[in-house]
């Protein structure tokens, strides 16, 4: 993997990826011939670390919320999405023939560094969603941060036509929460609590109010959030204006045909400004990350 921003000053000798570090997952699963420039895990989530202020010190002394976000001292939203080279946000209904390895390794460094992760219903029901599990690699950063051993997975949904058997619900390490709106079916809310699902109403009738989930998941100090999408609950997050980074990975691939982009929702009346902050590559394949302005 190569970091080609931000760049190295001029005339510096340029930039290899760092090794794995011993003892680490990437530095396990991968060997000189293999692969000579993988980034450590704990490389990666330096790379991708939640912004960061006030009294709380954490982990090396960083403090341990983020700030400057939507909600300024109480939470930070960041999105993690593929997109083929035409913009497409999927290909035949699954995001993972968009992506690559290292998509995956950055998805699971995202992941380690969340407290939630936020996905639409249609995801979780694509996609067969299982509960965050706890990777060593983590173990000691989370714990630092004040963090349980996993991020705790919110699915937003207004009909919650959603399987509660699903081990997502029923084996979660932390509980799964269920984010919807009071008027959200009451049949529904009683059998996502049975489930063992926590119920998080964020709006009054059965839609959420898509400014209100940061909110409310800060309130149950899950402040660094992350959302895995799909494309329509990212879009209400934009139109929202509530999302405050994204982590966008740009295949090497077209697709053509008609999956949309990776936000769809509404348009908006002005155009939402982003600041690029980082870009890595692999393969061929784009890490851009980019913060609202
Ligand atoms: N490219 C990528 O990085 C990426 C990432 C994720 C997913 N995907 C792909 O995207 C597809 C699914 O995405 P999608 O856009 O169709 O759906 P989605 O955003 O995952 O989910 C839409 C559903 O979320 C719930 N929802 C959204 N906004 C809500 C609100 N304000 N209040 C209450 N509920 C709300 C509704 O659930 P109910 O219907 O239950 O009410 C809605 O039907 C899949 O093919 C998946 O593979 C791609």
């Amino acid at each position: 993997m190569r970091r080609l921003f931000p760049s190295l000053p001029h005339g510096s000798a340029p930039e290899t990826a760092p090794q794995a570090a011993p003892g680490t997952d990437a530095g396990a699963a991968s060997s000189p011939q293999e692969d000579q420039s993988r980034w450590s895990v704990d490389e990666l989530a330096d790379a991708y670390a939640y912004p960061v202020q006030g009294q709380d010190a954490g982990r090396d002394g960083h403090p341990a919320y983020p700030v400057h976000s939507a909600h300024p001292g109480t939470s930070w939203l960041r999105a993690n999405m593929v997109a083929s080279l035409d913009g497409a946000a999927y290909h035949e209904g699954r995001s993972q023939p968009l992506s690559s390895d290292a998509d995956m390794r950055i998805f699971g460094v995202l992941r380690g560094l969340a407290d939630v992760v936020v996905v639409g219903a249609q995801t979780v029901r694509q996609e067969g969603y299982r509960p965050a599990r706890a990777r060593e690699a983590f173990a000691a950063r989370r714990e630092a941060a004040g963090q349980g051993p996993a991020p705790a997975i919110a699915v937003v949904s207004a009909g919650l036509d959603l399987d509660f058997s699903l081990p997502l619900f029923t084996e979660p390490l932390v509980p799964t929460l269920v984010v919807t709106g009071a008027g959200a079916p009451s049949d529904r809310i009683a059998a996502a609590r049975e489930a063992g699902a926590e119920v998080v109403f964020a709006g009054e009738g059965a839609w959420v109010e898509p400014a209100r989930v940061p909110v409310a998941l800060a309130e149950r100090g899950l402040r660094r959030q992350l959302t895995e999408g799909g494309p329509r609950l990212l879009g209400q997050f934009v139109a929202a204006d509530a999302l405050d980074e994204l982590c966008l990975t740009v295949a090497p691939r077209l697709t053509s045909g008609d999956a949309p982009r990776i936000v769809n929702g509404p348009g908006l009346a002005v155009p939402s400004d982003f600041r690029l902050e980082g870009v890595l590559e692999e393969d061929g394949f784009l890490f851009t990350r980019y913060r609202r302005i």
